[in-house]
């Protein structure tokens, strides 16, 4: 198929029709009387819903394939309809939300659920994945945090671009892969207060140097896709904004990825008040540079007569078509428009047992045990007292699951009674106003009150931000009831951010569990009685309040620092009422096994822009216990032409050791991972000193200095 000549083949008309999305019951001959409203609402006739580009979600393979060849029955030139949908942390088989993969510290974790999500969605007929979500999140009242990779732009770009190449693996135009549409372009992450949706207002070198890294390292990993934002950049909406979607992603990247508008984010630039009306809207997207609509139709309603009257040139509408068609074509979905879509391979791929043993896996992964006063791991002859939203509920798969069934989940009540557990009282019960006095005779029999508190997945996710981000409903009373028997109290969270738990910290363990999915409760179960051991990494900072918020670890010094040093001075950037620090900060996470480490070394104390360093640290495990260790390495650069942050994560190695096994682990920096960009988007770099800093998190590392020599400052030339 030559796309050049099948373009030239087209009425202008038609062209712009590949660039509308729509959603399945458009098509659907069933859904006529209530298509007919919706129709008449985008004010698009029939004609056009046959002449659009691709649909948005679909549920099974004999759904696609019906709409598929409905549409191939009715369009002219036979171009297939591509089909998106949100797989975004697994499709039937539920792998842990995006947040609690991070959490892993683990990259072949993301590519490995990546694979297993594309070769279930394709059977439904699935050609793309609005995913990875490379949105850098700092704001944990901001709901979509849930779906993000946390606070650190290289976690989220390490971990984006294992999902694009999980995704595609070897060839989207293969049977069972994906192409992969990063989202949402850009920083949506910063929306003031967290509020979803609200104004975005970063500087140049926050951009260039935190929030586009991890956008950028999905793209160089091959992504097909990139989905617009729906917040402001500069004041101008992403979705019609010039300087992302040709400046940046164009130019400066290099990438021919298709554009996508977010949800009817083009229609909402009305809303913005950057254009008079959906003609101008159109206007404005089309010499921005984005390709597709979703679900608004400004483009098919106003294009042509924007062409028409010379005021759009032809040439950006044909650019736009043929991204599409190239991208239709390298999918190979003109030679089997219904690729993948099979009811065979559904029965036999989706939710298999190797892909539910996997998920199980990941899970074990991805949970951070957060607090333990070696009140972890349980042992199972004590008695326990079960109790909390989540004892009875199968709600594990969190927020962006839609094919998952919680129905096939287990509880924990079950998980804790398949494996006979003595359980003196179980209760889902979400505060102590909710328990009678029995009851509390009934949790005074138990050794260890397991309390499985948290957040409702609807309470995260998009359009769910909350200005409270402590446990809802008074569930801490429940700590307290428990700390006020005398019991030894665990807490299980499930929940979709990082919460202010400062009113639990009473409890002895705290094990956050996010959504893990499909095996969740079997996977905290091993956890939690010893059969696996915790190795988890926050991938976001938990505040001690809201007011602290934002509060990532990667931030600038300041000019008026607090240090160790100066506490008692007053005119400090701090708060009188609490510290700087967060409650547990970005790389934190305990495990049952405990970690030593010692004997860092360098290859060289002064380098210049040539140099490969070579780092090697020894960690030990001091305990009997085998486990996995994130070892992290940060660095600090002291001296730039623009402040730079007071630690900057680069590298990351998950190692695996047998108890009081030593394992010498070696890391290797070039220049580019000690650079920065300029307001530009210029990499830059300055002679001076740097510190790396290396450990089991953010805040414990072993240090050393180093110098780049042989870049001269401006006031040397
Ligand atoms: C969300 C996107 C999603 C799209 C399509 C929007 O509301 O912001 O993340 O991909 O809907 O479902």
């Amino acid at each position: 198929m030559k796309i050049d000549n099948l373009l030239k083949q087209l009425t202008t008309k038609e062209k712009i029709g590949q660039l509308l999305q729509l959603a399945p019951f458009y098509f659907d001959i069933d859904l006529k009387a209530e298509v007919a409203g919706r129709i008449r609402s985008l004010n698009i006739d029939r004609e056009g819903i046959f002449m659009s580009g691709s649909v948005l979600g679909i549920s099974n393979a004999s759904e696609m394939i019906k709409v598929q060849q409905k549409y191939l029955d009715i369009n002219k030139h036979k171009i297939p309809l591509m089909f998106m949908a949100d797989i975004i942390h697994g499709y039937e088989t539920i792998f842990p939300v995006p947040i609690a993969l991070a959490s892993s510290f683990n990259p072949l974790i993301a590519f490995q659920t990546a694979r297993i999500s594309a070769i279930e969605a394709s059977t439904a007929g699935i050609h793309v994945t609005f995913s990875p979500m490379a949105d850098l999140s700092r704001d944990p009242r901001w709901g979509r945090v849930v779906e993000s990779f946390g606070e650190d732009p290289y976690l989220a770009g390490v971990f984006s671009a294992q999902m694009v190449k999980g995704y595609q693996n070897e060839g989207i135009e293969k049977i069972g892969n994906l192409a992969a549409c990063v989202k949402h372009f850009a920083a949506y992450g910063a929306s003031e207060a967290g509020r979803d949706y609200n104004t975005v207002d970063v500087s140049k070198t926050a951009l260039y140097n935190m929030y586009l890294k991890s956008y950028k390292t999905a793209i160089d990993a091959g992504a097909k896709m990139m989905m617009t934002a729906f917040n402001v950049l500069d004041g101008v909406p992403a979705t019609i904004n010039k300087y992302l979607l040709r400046t940046v992603l164009r130019d400066q990247w290099k990438s021919d990825a298709v554009t996508i508008s977010d949800y009817d984010s083009l229609k909402q630039v009305l809303d913005h008040g950057c254009a008079e009306n959906e003609k101008d809207a159109a206007y404005r997207a089309i010499q921005a540079g984005l390709d597709i609509e979703m679900a608004s139709v400004c483009y098919v309603n106003y294009l042509e007569e924007l062409i028409d009257e010379g005021i759009v040139d032809i040439k950006k509408l044909d650019e736009a078509v043929l991204r599409v068609l190239q991208l239709k074509k390298d999918l190979g979905l003109f030679e089997d428009s219904f690729k993948g879509a099979s009811i065979d391979r559904e029965k036999e791929l989706v939710r298999s047992k190797e892909h539910l043993k996997i998920s199980k896996k990941v899970a074990l992964e991805s949970a951070v045990l957060l607090k333990n006063e070696q009140t972890l791991p349980l042992n199972k002859k004590q008695k326990i007292a079960l109790i909390g939203p989540y004892a009875k509920s199968k709600s594990t798969n969190g927020p962006w699951s839609w094919h998952g069934k919680i129905e096939h989940n287990l509880s924990l009540e079950e998980v804790f009674s398949n494996n006979n557990i003595n359980l003196t009282f179980v209760s889902d019960a979400e505060n102590i106003d909710q328990l009678s006095q029995q009851n509390i005779t009934q949790i005074e029999a138990s050794e260890v009150v397991v309390l499985a508190l948290g957040e409702d997945a609807r309470l995260s996710g998009e359009a769910h931000s909350r200005s409270d981000i402590k446990l809802p409903n008074h569930q801490d009373t429940l700590v307290k009831l428990a700390r006020s028997l005398n019991k030894e109290v665990v807490v299980i969270l499930f929940n979709g951010r990082p919460l202010d738990l400062s009113n639990i910290m009473d409890s002895n363990a705290i094990l956050e569990t996010w959504f893990l999915g499909s095996r969740a409760t079997e996977a905290i179960f091993d956890l939690i009685y010893g059969h696996a051991n915790p190795s988890g990494k926050l991938p976001m900072s938990f505040p001690r309040t809201v007011g602290q918020i934002p509060v990532y670890y990667n931030h600038l010094n300041t000019g008026r620092p607090l240090t160790d040093n100066n506490q008692n001075y007053e005119y400090l950037s701090r708060f009188l009422d609490v510290e700087n620090t967060p409650l547990f900060s970005f790389g934190h996470g305990l495990s049952y096994a405990s970690f030593k480490y010692s004997d860092l070394e360098i290859s060289q104390i002064e380098f210049d822009i040539d140099t490969t360093l070579r780092l090697s640290i020894n960690v030990t495990n001091e305990s009997q216990i085998p486990g996995h260790e994130v070892v992290q390495l940060y660095i600090r650069d002291h001296v730039a032409k623009i402040s730079r942050p007071v630690k900057e994560l680069k590298k990351f190695k998950k190692i695996w050791l047998e108890g009081k096994q030593t394992q010498t682990v070696v890391f290797e920096l070039d220049i580019h991972d000690l650079s920065y960009f300029d307001s530009n988007g210029n990499e830059t770099y300055d002679s001076g000193k740097f510190t790396i800093m290396v450990g089991s998190n953010s805040q414990e590392t072993l240090n050393i200095d180093i110098w780049l020599k042989g870049v001269k400052h401006d006031y040397q030339k």
